[in-house]
């Protein structure tokens, strides 16, 4: 809808090379403009955010795909959000699934991805908080629980001018990665449930103003479509964005 500027963001997860990736972010660069009513961001692995903030076109922004609790100071391995706003970094992607479910390692509870967005929002970061059903919640009925679930944290310690740093990634776990995309009416239905219960617990104004962005296999034959209804207002796209493919996602916004 018109006041929201669409938010296209790509997440390239752990893939790629540095060539690989050089590869991709020439044919980027040579891609035509990005639409005035788009905002473009990539959510690059740590290592290669400096490669991205040289070299790829300067109307896409980068995002980290996680950040430290804590730090600066003695959390080795960790990356934390002031290093990343220090590096240019200006978004940050946090509570994805995968690192929810943890992959082998403890998961992510809504608590701590709420406190790390606000850490985040303090430093100046701009997120893209995720949330999402799995297939047996869906299928129980209960996908609005678990959304809400997933939000009641973040709301509870976010103040009203935190919202307007802040994008809520839609993405049912089942649709990622999957070639299973929720239809774009499923997925309105989802969103405006989702802002609904932002107008309810936050305050209409911040529901009328926050982006939601959808992510679960769009790509771009299916985008248009999703774009296209009302509460949608941008993707957070995986493989699709590793390919030319993510500029058809982006040139199917409205
Ligand atoms: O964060 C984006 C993501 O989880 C969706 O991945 O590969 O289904 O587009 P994909």
């Amino acid at each position: 809808e018109g006041t929201r500027p669409y938010l296209l963001g790509g997440n390239w997860k752990a893939n790629g090379t540095l060539a690989t990736l050089r590869a991709l972010i020439a044919e980027f660069n040579a891609a035509g403009p990005i639409p005035a009513n788009a905002e473009v961001v990539i959510g690059a692995p740590f290592i290669h955010i400096p490669e991205c903030l040289s070299s790829l076109r300067s109307d896409i922004e980068i995002a980290a795909q996680n950040c430290s609790l804590t730090g600066p100071g003695a959390y080795t391995g960790e990356i934390c959000a002031s290093q990343l706003k220090d590096m240019g970094v200006t978004w940050v992607i946090l509570g994805h699934s995968e690192r929810r479910e943890g992959f082998g390692m403890a998961g992510e509870d809504s608590d701590l991805v709420a406190r790390k967005t606000k850490i985040a929002l303090a430093e100046g970061l701009k997120v893209m908080f995720c949330i999402g059903e799995k297939k047996e919640e869906r299928e129980a009925g209960t996908t609005m629980d678990v959304c809400a679930s997933q939000m009641k944290p973040l709301a509870d310690i976010l103040s009203k001018e935190d919202w307007a740093n802040v994008s809520i990634a839609y993405e049912p776990v089942w649709a990622i990665g999957t070639g299973l995309t929720a239809t774009p009416e499923m997925a309105q239905d989802t969103h405006a449930s989702i802002r609904q219960w932002v107008s309810d617990n936050v305050g209409a104004d911040v529901a009328s103003a926050v982006r939601i962005q959808y992510g679960g296999s769009m790509n771009g034959a299916n985008a248009a479509g999703l774009l296209a209804m009302p509460d949608i207002d941008g993707g957070l796209i995986g493989g699709s964005s590793l390919k030319m493919d993510f500029f058809s996602c982006i040139n199917s916004v409205p």
